[in-house]
């Protein structure tokens, strides 16, 4: 399946990011609202992206803002809309977020995985750092890669 990825840069587009994230965290997931949707997402210096299908169908979305050291990104949200799992989809939202934040002068990602995706995210070069904890009432557990 072909993608366009394109770093968000429209009121329009971060609400198209917005409905691909209600869909899969809040809908699927059952995360709540308040905690899905947080002050983060209107920082000038988060970055947001979004993929669209050839039909033009908004199908994935991500973020990455900076975190404490001015060398790190922390990566976010990363969702693909359920019937796009599987298709290389996350991969390229990641390598974009990479390649983003590489451009913008970050040297290491951090993310915290929920524990299902861990593999997914080993798999795109990621270590484990440390215990798992419960966040949102969800499993997770901190990860990182030097870009
Ligand atoms: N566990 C282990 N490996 C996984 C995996 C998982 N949950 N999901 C994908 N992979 C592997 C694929 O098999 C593929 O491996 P390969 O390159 O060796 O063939 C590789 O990771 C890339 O897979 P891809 O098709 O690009 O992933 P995806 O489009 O299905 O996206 C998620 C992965 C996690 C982003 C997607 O499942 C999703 O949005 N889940 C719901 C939201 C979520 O939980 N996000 C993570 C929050 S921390």
């Amino acid at each position: 399946m072909n993608y366009d990825i394109v770093k968000v840069s429209s009121p329009v587009d971060l609400q198209m990011a917005f409905e691909v994230r209600r869909r899969v965290f809040i809908d699927e997931q059952e995360v709540p609202e308040e905690l899905e949707l947080d002050e983060f997402d209107h920082e000038a210096s988060t970055v947001h992206i979004l993929a669209r299908d050839d039909d033009d169908r908004v199908v994935g979305a991500a973020r990455f803002r900076p975190y404490h050291d001015a060398d790190i990104a922390k990566i976010e949200r990363v969702a693909v809309v359920p019937s796009y799992r599987g298709t290389g989809l996350g991969r390229m939202l990641m390598d974009t977020l990479e390649a983003e934040a590489r451009q913008a002068g970050f040297r290491t990602a951090k993310l915290n995985a929920q524990t299902h995706a861990q593999g997914f995210y080993e798999r795109m070069g990621y270590q484990p750092l440390g215990p798992v904890f419960v966040e949102a009432g969800i499993e997770h557990i901190a990860m990182e890669k030097r870009l």
